[in-house]
Formats: C-alpha cells, sequence, structure tokens
C-alpha cells in the first residue's frame, strides 16, 4: 500500500519586536505609502540581539508538536530550511534537535533561500513515502534581518525574521501528493551576498557591503512572476487537476503584486490565497509555513481541502507541493 505524508500539525513563531513603515521613514528615504503601494507590506518583526534562528525555530517546533497531540521524543526525522544558521556548524537542525532533548534521528539544514521550506518538505515527504521516517518535524526559519542592510532602501524595507514549521506523518489516506523542485544557478547575481564562509568578505570590487543581501529587484520581480505561473501549470498538469481543484493557493509571502498575479493565473479569487505579507514582510524560508499556520490556526484552511504551495528564492529557486491537508 502507498505511504503518503501528512500535515498533522502546523506551528509558527514571531519575535516581538516590530519595525512599522513609519520606523522606516526615519532610517531611509522612503515613505509608508510607497512601501504599502508597492510591496503591500505594513510592518515586520525583527529578533531581538540575543535571539537566533534557533530560538525562533524552537518555538515554532514546539506548537506544530504540540497541534499534532505528539511529544518531541516522536519526532524521527528533522529538516530544518534557512539561509540565516545560527553557526557554520553544527546545522541549525542539530540545534534545533538539541532544544527539544531529541537524540539519535537525522537532522539536517537545507538551503534554498526563499524557497528553503518547499525543499525541505518534499525532501522530508521523500523520507516518510519510503518508510525512512514516520514523523518528521518540517522547519522554515530566518533571521534574515542580519544579512539586510539597513542603509539601503531597496532591500530593507522588505524582509523581516520568523519561523514556521510543520509536522508531516505517515498515513494510508493523502498527504501531499505531488512536489516539484527546481533551480537555475545561472541567476546568481541578482539576488544574493556577495561574501561567505569560503569566498571571504574581502571584496573591495563588490558594490556595497558583501555581507548583505544585494538585489535587482525589477528583474527578480519579472522572474519570479513568470516561473510561478509556469509552476502552478505544471503541478496541476502533473496531478491532472484542474485550477478550480484548488481551494487554497499559500505563497511565499514576497510581494503582493507577486501573489496577485499568481492567484489571476489560477483564476482564483483573492479570498481564497492566504495573504501574510502584510504582517510581516518577506521572511525568507519561514513565510510559507509562517502563513499556512496562520490560516489553520484562524479555521480557513479545514482538512480534506487541497492547498497549492510555492516559493522562489535566491539561487533562482522555485518549487511547489500540492497536498490534500
Ligand atoms: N522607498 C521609496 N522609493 C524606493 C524604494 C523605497 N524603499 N525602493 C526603491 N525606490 C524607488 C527606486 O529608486 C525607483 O526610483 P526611480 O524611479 O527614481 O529610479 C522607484 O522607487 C521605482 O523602483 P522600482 O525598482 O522600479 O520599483 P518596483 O515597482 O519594481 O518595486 C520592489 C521594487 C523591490 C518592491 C519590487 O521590484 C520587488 O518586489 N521585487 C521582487 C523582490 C523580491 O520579491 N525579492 C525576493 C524574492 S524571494
Amino acid at each position: 500500500m502507498k505511504i503518503f505524508a501528512r500535515i498533522t500539525g502546523t506551528g509558527s513563531y514571531l519575535p516581538e519586536k516590530v519595525l512599522t513603515n513609519k520606523d522606516l521613514e526615519s532610517m531611509v528615504d522612503t515613505s509608508d505609502q510607497w512601501i504599502r503601494e508597492r510591496t503591500g507590506i505594513l510592518k515586520r518583526h525583527i529578533a531581538e540581539t540575543y535571539q537566533t534562528t534557533c530560538d525562533l525555530a524552537e518555538q515554532a517546533a514546539r506548537r506544530a508538536i504540540d497541534a499534532a497531540g505528539k511529544r518531541p521524543q516522536d519526532i524521527d526525522l528533522i529538516v530544518l530550511a534557512t539561509t540565516t544558521p545560527d553557526k557554520i556548524f553544527p546545522s541549525t537542525a542539530c540545534l534545533v534537535q538539541q532544544r527539544l532533548d531529541i537524540h539519535g534521528c537525522a537532522a539536517f539544514d537545507v538551503q534554498a533561500v526563499c524557497t528553503g521550506f518547499i525543499y525541505a518538505l518534499s525532501v522530508a515527504e521523500k523520507f516518510v513515502s519510503t518508510g525512512a521516517a514516520r514523523c518528521a518535524l518540517v522547519i522554515g526559519a530566518e533571521t534574515f534581518s542580519r544579512i539586510i542592510d539597513w542603509t539601503d532602501r531597496d532591500t530593507c524595507v522588505l524582509f523581516g525574521d520568523g519561523a514556521g514549521a510543520v509536522v508531516i506523518e505517515a498515513s494510508e489516506v493523502p498527504g501531499i501528493l505531488s512536489s516539484h523542485l527546481h533551480a537555475d544557478g545561472a541567476y546568481e547575481t541578482l539576488l544574493h551576498v556577495p561574501g561567505g564562509v569560503s569566498r571571504g568578505y574581502n571584496m573591495p570590487d563588490a558594490e556595497g557591503d558583501p555581507h548583505y543581501t544585494r538585489m535587482r529587484g525589477n528583474e527578480v520581480f519579472r522572474m519570479a512572476v513568470n516561473t510561478l505561473g509556469r509552476i502552478v501549470d505544471e503541478t496541476l498538469h502533473a496531478n491532472d487537476m484542474k485550477k478550480s481543484d484548488v481551494d487554497w493557493l499559500v505563497p511565499h509571502q514576497a510581494n503582493i503584486r507577486i501573489i496577485n498575479a499568481t492567484a489571476r493565473k489560477l483564476n482564483m479569487s483573492m479570498d481564497k490565497v492566504v495573504v501574510t505579507v502584510d504582517q510581516h514582510g518577506n521572511t525568507s524560508a519561514a513565510s510559507v509555513p509562517l502563513a499556512l499556520d496562520t490560516a489553520v490556526r484562524d479555521g480557513r484552511i479545514r482538512p480534506g481541502e487541497v492547498l497549492l504551495l510555492e516559493g522562489f528564492g535566491g539561487g533562482f529557486t522555485w518549487g511547489s507541493v500540492l497536498l490534500k491537508f
């Protein structure tokens, strides 16, 4: 009998500190009106200096495990997506494992920037559907504020910190129906942090400080809209489904205009699209599970409904997961 991986619990966490558009007006040459109109973002949450990605991830993970009615000891796989790990090593997945007092199960990080959670969920699903794990914890967590130049108005208004998580369990009923992952490294420099562990940070020719996110926003925007439109078609075609079969679109939360364009492609009215970008900006790998948890907890998403999760990010990377909740 086919084994499916089914989401049995969701959780999320946003740090308490809030940075509003008004706050940003006193930091860079921008306005609340510009940010609202061009991005749909009203505020973002920022981790305190003592809070790390692992701290955020732990909170989201505990909530997801509780929601699934499980104990941390039931978890037999941890896959964590992040671009902003606490340490070079051990992986943040191992740090979360330590916090949860879980010992022995596989734990590793996945790096696909804003598509990270989609990648992590797809990888964990393979473990569960092949019988290699029965109860997996999948987390997307970021302290993206640490790789933002807070004097660069092109990027600093867009991003925030947060974490989201799900528990997926082996099940005879669906479950995750399919996942679709893609990347094209040819677009490296449209969205990147130039410096790094191996390359170092000593590169006087790099535009701006090599510690921070550089983005050609306009080009990224166009690519995101086109690519996400294509992945919708690919996902529906693989499942022999029509657009009208999808109950909820749970998109990466980067910009309301990108989300609107994907919804139009699906002929989906915006009341069937989960939008949280206004509340926390682009939280990279955390954004899809944050949105999912919000709509599960407020009762919008109900058992048995069909969800299309999708993401796009640096690399470029992009992907989708179609599932029955
Ligand atoms: N406040 C005020 N003005 C700003 C600004 C800010 N924070 N940031 C840029 N501007 C200015 C630009 O300098 C430009 O001025 P100019 O016309 O005098 O040159 C003007 O606003 C328009 O800039 P443009 O880049 O064309 O705006 P846009 O409509 O493309 O919106 C983004 C910019 C970044 C919001 C948009 O391109 C975007 O969302 N891109 C995708 C980003 C993304 O999702 N990245 C992550 C992918 S995972």
